[in-house]
């Protein structure tokens, strides 16, 4: 079992709360998902303007039902809608 799992383990309720490198983020995220855990992401992003406007910092989201064609189901802008996200909201790509 690695360290993170051994942690959960010990806990009767565990909740996952993350930030650093989006290698890292994936990880977490992957583990969260496999094992039904709870959790929280704070993703980083480069961020033009912070206002919504230039559209530099979108993260996609993990969202099955989106059409493809809509570009606000797909994609999540950082900068109003994060930086926290649920571990199943986004994906890394
Ligand atoms: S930083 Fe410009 S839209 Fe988010």
């Amino acid at each position: 079992m690695n360290p993170l799992g051994s942690v959960c383990s010990e806990l009767d309720v565990p909740k996952l709360f993350a930030c650093g490198p989006e290698p890292m983020l994936i990880v977490v995220k992957d583990f969260a998902i496999t094992e039904s855990i709870a959790g929280e992401l704070s993703v980083e992003s480069y961020m033009g303007c912070a206002t919504g406007i230039c559209q530099g910092c979108v993260i996609e989201r993990q969202n099955g039902a989106a059409s493809k064609h809509s570009y606000h189901d797909r994609y999540s802008l950082v900068c109003l809608e994060g930086p926290v996200y649920n571990a199943s909201e986004i994906c890394f790509s």
